[in-house]
């Protein structure tokens, strides 16, 4: 019996072109193999040119990206820091590096993102004890963006700063802008299993006044916060977190092909959609109107009532070998963030959480790969 190939939930996708293999081997012709050359200084200029962001530093990881941000919106130990709950770990590990107090904020079934309602409540909860947040993290999940007009309504109202964590929602557009480029600062990852991949790496984008000016200084920090002497001399805390001109390299190559995983990723969800849409207590990560989402991973979520449960699908994928995975689970859910204060919105993450999966976006697979998957789920 032929055997069955496996489907990634979401893996690398190198082009066709082999753009990135182009850029790489001028880093090496000519000897730029160090964390800074032509292609760090490229890869910033093009993600600025394609999101119109104002500035950005292309740095190690998503997650420095976070933490430079919440040091440029002054974060200290002690302050308080609004974070989406209904995310993965890395949007808030940062938090707790810069000794700052997380609160959690519940999401919305219109989006499931951070929920303007559970925001607004967070800061009239924490008026009352005359306390302010340094700083607003949001999330663009799974490629959907969030309420950003409320979101940003809000922060204006209370002048705290806005950092959309778009890790997952590169080229996804709200009201016709690119998501990143709606908050006083954004993060993009390119991870493995991002719509593209420089094989890790991220990049922090600036938007306020003085954009260029904040970025020059999460370069600053991310170089080990080396100052302007000859000798080497130290006067802040220093992160070695720049990324490398090989990286980079990668990262413009796939950038190049941007817009045809776009198109890839919305003909999964599409697919999806037609194929497993009329299935009674089953239905779709909504995407909100005005929108143009990335897709980035295709998440349904499945009614309580319903006789097939989200781990009945897990198991029958697996049993196929094919990759799926849950919702994220709740960063208020978690043990290590557990002390640390939620703002709840009728438990709307909790249920996404118990009721969700995400099914394979890998943009290798084919309409054969879709539907297989698709065949497993109707049989259940
Ligand atoms: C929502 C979210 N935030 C932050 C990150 C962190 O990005 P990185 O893995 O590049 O540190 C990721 C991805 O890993 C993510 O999915």
């Amino acid at each position: 019996m032929e055997e069955k190939k496996h489907i990634f939930l979401s893996s690398p996708h190198m082009s066709e072109e082999r753009y990135e293999q182009a850029f790489v081997k001028e880093a090496f012709d000519t000897n730029w193999i160090a964390p800074l050359g032509k292609n760090v200084d490229g890869f910033e200029q093009e993600i600025m040119e394609k999101t119109g962001v104002k500035a950005a530093a292309a740095l190690t990881s998503g997650t420095a990206a976070i933490q430079l941000a919440l040091k440029l919106a002054g974060v200290e130990a002690g302050d308080l820091v609004f974070c989406q709950s209904l995310t993965f770990s890395a949007t808030a590990n940062p938090i707790l590096y810069e000794n700052a107090v997380p609160v959690f904020i519940d999401s919305d079934y219109e989006t499931w993102n951070m929920s303007p309602k559970a925001l607004a409540a967070a800061f009239e909860k924490y008026e009352k004890e005359g306390k302010r947040p340094k700083a607003v993290i949001a999330v663009h999940l799974y490629g959907m963006a969030a309420k950003l007009d409320e979101i940003m309504e809000l922060c204006q109202k209370y002048d705290v700063t806005l950092i959309e964590d778009a890790a997952e929602s590169l080229g996804t557009r709200y009201k016709g802008r690119y998501t990143g480029s709606f908050g006083d600062y954004g993060i993009f990852s390119f991870n493995g299993n991002k719509i593209i991949t420089s094989s890790g790496g991220g990049m922090l984008v600036c938007n306020g006044k003085d954009a260029e000016e904040k970025a020059r200084k999460a370069r600053f920090w991310a170089t080990q916060s080396r100052e302007p002497a000859r000798h080497y001399q130290h006067e802040e805390v220093g992160y070695n977190f720049r990324m490398s001109n090989i990286v980079a390299g990668v990262g413009r190559g796939q950038l190049k092909v941007l817009d045809q995983r776009i198109a890839q990723k919305r003909y999964i969800y599409d697919y999806y959609q037609h194929a497993l849409g009329g299935l009674e207590g089953l239905s779709f990560m909504p995407m909100l109107e005005d929108t143009f989402s990335n897709c980035w991973l295709t998440a349904i979520q499945l009614d309580p009532s319903c006789k097939v449960q989200p781990l009945d699908i897990m198991l029958a994928l697996e049993a196929d070998d094919v990759e799926s995975r849950p919702v994220w689970k709740p960063m208020h859910l978690q043990p290590v963030f557990a002390k640390y204060d939620y703002v709840d919105n009728g438990g709307v993450a909790e249920t996404l959480f118990n009721q969700g999966v995400c099914l394979p976006s890998d943009t290798k697979m084919t309409e054969d790969d879709l539907e297989r998957i698709c065949d497993v789920i109707r049989k259940l």
